[in-house]
């Protein structure tokens, strides 16, 4: 019977102190949270260091010429196809299957058996992404859901949104922040040419 007693009360004795350390370690956890949580300006350094390395300027900022080739044009960064742009003539013979696909000098607009899609305007401006909410954001870049849109069309190449699905939630906000904080470029990007709307524009 005494063991009995003894055993209860060292059993006692245990939970209350799991349930003690435990109540500490949500608190030191939480406290840490909030010591680590980065600021506003972090996250922006940040996205803009991703942006930077995962070169999202070869398709959405027009390019300039330099003596070391084309450059990413940094005046018009990240506003896509300049909407005052137009595409050159596209001869019908030139798309089909076995054959090329093919960009403009800017690399921001592409022809392929997709249709036409163009880099889009993803500066801090209305017509860019700037009204943009984070989930919209986050539909368009892992999702490839257009506008961030449920029931929009999807995204089309070469936006390699496959690749940006596996980006960690972290480093996703990261660029948003770095978007946002971005100077508003204002440029109305053509609509996307799906296939046999194309054929009204092939000579
Ligand atoms: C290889 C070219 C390419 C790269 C690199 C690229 N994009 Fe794109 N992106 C595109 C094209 C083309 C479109 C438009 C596709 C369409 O209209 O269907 C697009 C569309 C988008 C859209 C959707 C715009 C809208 O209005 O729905 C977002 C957001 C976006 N890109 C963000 C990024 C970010 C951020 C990066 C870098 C982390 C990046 N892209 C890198 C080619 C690219």
């Amino acid at each position: 019977m005494k063991t009995y007693s003894i055993t209860i009360l060292l059993c006692a004795c245990a939970i209350a102190l799991t349930s003690c350390n435990q109540g500490k370690t949500e608190y030191s956890e939480k406290s840490e949270v909030a010591v680590n949580e980065p600021s506003k300006e972090d996250l922006v350094k940040r996205g803009e260091y991703l942006v930077n390395i995962i070169g999202c300027d070869h398709c959405h900022t027009p390019k300039k010429m330099t003596e070391n080739g084309p450059v990413p044009d940094m005046d018009r960064r990240l506003m896509g196809f300049p909407a005052s742009d137009s595409l050159a003539p596209i001869h019908r013979n030139d798309l089909g299957p076995g054959k090329w696909m093919m960009m403009n000098g800017d690399l921001t607009a592409f022809v392929g058996p997709w249709g036409i899609s163009y880099g889009g305007n993803i500066t801090s401006d209305d017509t860019g992404i700037g009204a943009w909410t984070y989930e919209q954001f986050k539909k368009a870049m892992t999702e490839g859901k257009y506008k961030g849109m449920d029931n929009s069309r999807p995204i089309m190449p070469p936006m390699p949104w496959e690749s940006f699905r596996m980006l960690e939630e972290n480093d996703l906000s990261a660029i948003y922040e770095f978007l946002m904080s971005t100077t508003p470029i204002e440029n109305v990007v053509p609509a996307y040419t799906p296939p046999p709307a194309m054929e009204s524009i092939l000579y």
